[in-house]
């Protein structure tokens, strides 16, 4: 068998520009040890997010030129409404800016004070328009995905017993929604079978709720159910694509991810009622309803981007990039989550630096000190991105702790990311020199990862 290729050329480059690390301690001090704080020009590989980090395709460029940039009924509005009904089934399309703005137009129809919104990990956005509407975010995902070495082929699954219980402890008046997030960011990138899409439906159906999915990389989760699940090898992604969303009532979406493009989100839903009081809110906070907060050349790029990212032989080297850096890092004895997700690699940070205390925020420890090492830019997904409990203000010490290494859609080779796992691979050496972290200075009352400021607790052998 032959190994991968990607299936495409590169016609066009960005340098990236290499720095020593002396320069890196005083960029990363200046910007207070917060990674989101860096320019980009201090930052050597940048695995910060999938997020409108793509490469776009000559086919998408071209599309851009041909954008129709009128105010109302834009052709280019059409063409994406089009590609979106064709793969989800959905006949009603919002567009929006990007993801969490498709969310604050649907919330602001569904969710109201006091409100329970059941989920698998809800990304942070999503909690954080919850929140913000005084409802809660209840996580129901599988045991098996807080534990990274224990395997599970779809550890974004929710479990049908406990998501029960939250009907049956509040209540279906109070439950506006069920919110699955494919493939689920927050996890690890980690897929939500059909077999339990369907499961969520009847139950649903049971209680006559809402199932609504945030499908940012919906791609990536079918690509994973046409490989893991059984009776799905022989289906094209699109049949697979159409069936996942046939189990639910209506989608938001982030196109910066699966969309491959740099901007943009929608609203899709098979309620036409509930897209006329959407609508509403769409005007109000994004823009009328043929832009909703987008160019038409964006548009245009992202009808020919979602056709893309469904394409098998995309995915294929996009999913099997990702593996290859998890392979990379398995080799060296580096924790990581189990199956590899679909965008990103998350190392496991408890126990990769088993002495740096929870309470010194042990994954941002890690991504700095990646930082430090390679120019190389990760996430911290631990408790600075859990923020603080609404209620009660203390930290939320997440199950896991881990540094999401998030893989740009096109953008990089395989060269890049071993020069990721050998960065990696040296922290890994002199791991038992790492165990002290770093305290809070700063931090704003909501999604505070963003912003918050740090210093370091000190006691590091570098
Ligand atoms: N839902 C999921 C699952 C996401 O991963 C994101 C964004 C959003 C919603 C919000 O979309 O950014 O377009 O407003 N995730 C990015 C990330 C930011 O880095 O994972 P957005």
């Amino acid at each position: 068998m032959l190994p991968y290729a990607e299936p495409y050329r590169i016609k066009m480059i960005e340098p990236m520009i290499p720095s020593e690390r002396s320069q890196r301690e005083q960029w990363i001090g200046d910007a207070r040890y917060n990674l989101f704080k860096l320019k980009s020009q201090q930052v050597f590989i940048d695995l910060l997010t999938d997020s409108g980090t793509g490469a776009m395709s000559q086919e998408q460029w071209s599309a851009m030129m041909s954008g129709d940039e009128s105010y109302a009924g834009s052709r280019s509005f059409e063409a994406m409404k089009e590609t979106v009904s064709e793969l989800t089934g959905y006949p009603h399309v919002l567009p929006t800016h990007q993801g969490r703005a498709a969310e604050n137009v649907l919330f602001s129809v569904l969710v109201k004070q006091g409100d329970v919104v059941p989920g698998n990990a809800h990304f942070d956005t999503t909690k954080g328009h919850i929140e913000f509407r005084k409802a809660k975010a209840v996580d129901c995902t599988v045991d098996e995905a807080h534990d990274t070495s224990a395997y599970h082929p779809f550890k974004g699954n929710l479990d049908m017993k406990k998501l029960e219980n939250v009907f049956q402890t509040h209540g279906k008046d109070r439950i506006p929604l069920i919110m699955v997030t494919l493939t689920c960011n927050s996890i690890g990138g980690q897929p939500v079978s059909l077999e339990n899409l369907k499961a969520v439906r009847e139950l649903a159906d049971r209680y006559g709720a809402t199932v609504i999915f945030d499908a940012a990389r919906f791609a990536e989760n079918a690509y994973f159910i046409k490989t893991r699940e059984e009776g799905y090898a022989d289906r094209s992604i699109r049949e697979i694509v159409l069936e996942m969303f046939s189990c639910a009532d209506g989608m938001t979406m982030s196109s910066k991810k699966d969309g491959i493009v740099n901007i943009g989100g929608f609203i899709a839903l098979n309620s036409e009622s509930l897209y006329r009081e959407a609508s509403m809110f769409n005007i109000l906070f994004e823009g009328y309803l043929t832009y909703g907060g987008m160019t038409g050349r964006d548009m245009a790029a992202l009808a020919q981007g979602l056709k893309e990212a469904t394409s098998w032989n995309y995915l294929e080297s996009r999913v099997r990039q990702v593996a290859y850096l998890g392979e990379q890092l398995k080799s060296k004895g580096i924790p990581v989550q189990e199956p590899f997700g679909g965008h990103a690699i998350f190392v496991d940070a408890k126990r990769f630096l088993p002495d740096v205390p929870v309470e010194e925020y042990v994954a941002q420890t890690l991504a700095l000190e990646l930082y430090l090492e390679s120019g190389v830019r990760a996430v911290e997904i631990g408790t600075l991105l859990a923020d603080r409990d609404p209620e009660t203000r203390e930290n939320r010490h997440p199950s896991l702790e881990m540094v999401r290494l998030t893989i740009p859609r096109r953008v990089y080779t395989r060269n890049h990311m071993d020069y990721v796992a050998a960065a990696l691979g040296n922290i890994f050496d002199r791991r038992s020199l790492i165990t002290s972290g770093y305290r809070i200075t700063y931090e704003p009352p909501l999604m505070r990862h963003f912003t918050v400021e740090l210093e370091k607790v000190g006691g590091n052998v570098q």
